[in-house]
């Protein structure tokens, strides 16, 4: 099996690309800033005996998403991980203060940039009659947070396409779903342990996720393990309740 991750540079993608190399699968990560991280989970997973390589592509600049999924080649499974953050921190405008260009720059590489790189990897997944496709969204856009809102729209977007793209391409084996995280430990930015324990308690299980606790969502959507299962919303347990994130 040979699974394409973007975003394996780093926490939940990186966590991910460990996880299905772990279960025997090639995988091909990409990175956009971070080549050195890429090389780096790439030489972890060949220490552990595993396939991996890193390519670049920036869902930003879509002149790099076809190339990228050239280089990788057919791929069994396709996990759109990868995210434009953005530029707007949360909390620090108001929803009128966003700029029309965040606007598009968030639509252009979230929602467009993933629609071509699903694009690019559909055809050969057809022609094979078997394909899976997880997309990595998050709680924050259907629970709904104070602020702009701009990232929580973009996320929303990949649900009503991973919704239409399992009608589209189920008749072909290809089974699409989406994987929500909630607040997940990664290591990557650091949160107060006291926002940390809050949101914790507000969540079913009482404890918030780590990478790896998303990562194991991800290989079962996106593996054979899975037989039948598609156009689902996920939730992973990391979701807190609504309006848990009104800080
Ligand atoms: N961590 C959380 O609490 C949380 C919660 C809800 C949802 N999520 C979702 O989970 C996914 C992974 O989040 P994370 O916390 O693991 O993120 P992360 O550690 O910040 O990693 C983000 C990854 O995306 C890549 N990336 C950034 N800008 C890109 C671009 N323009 N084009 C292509 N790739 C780009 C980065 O590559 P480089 O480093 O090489 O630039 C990196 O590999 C995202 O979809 C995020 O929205 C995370």
């Amino acid at each position: 099996m040979h699974v394409l991750i973007t975003g394996g540079s780093s926490g939940i993608g990186a966590a991910t690309a460990l996880a299905y190399a772990r279960t025997g699968a090639r995988v091909t990560i990409t990175y956009n800033s971070g080549p050195d991280r890429a090389a780096g989970i790439v030489k972890r997973i060949e220490e552990e005996g595993g396939q991996a390589r890193a390519v670049h592509l920036d869902l930003e600049d879509h002149a790099t998403i076809a190339p990228a999924v050239a280089e990788t080649g057919p791929v069994d499974a396709l996990v759109a991980n990868a995210v434009r953050w953005g530029n707007i921190p949360p909390g620090s405008v108001p929803f009128e203060g966003v700029p029309a260009a965040e606007w598009s720059a968030m639509m252009h590489a979230n929602v467009v940039g993933n629609a071509l790189l699903v694009q690019a990897v559909l055809p050969a997944m057809r022609r094979a009659g078997w394909g899976r496709i997880v997309f990595v969204s998050s709680g924050i856009g259907e629970e709904g947070v104070p602020g702009p809102g701009v990232y929580g729209t973009a996320k929303m977007a990949l649900h009503g396409m991973a919704r239409a793209l399992a009608w589209e391409a189920g008749g072909d084996g290809i089974l699409v779903n989406v994987a929500v995280a909630g607040l997940t430990v990664t290591g990557v930015r650091p949160f107060p342990q006291e926002l940390l324990d809050r949101l914790a308690a507000r969540t079913p299980s009482r404890r918030l996720s780590t990478a790896d606790d998303m990562a194991a969502l991800i290989v079962f959507l996106g593996s054979a393990a899975n037989r039948n299962l598609t156009g689902e919303i996920i939730r992973d347990g990391s979701n807190a309740g609504r309006s848990a994130h009104a800080l």
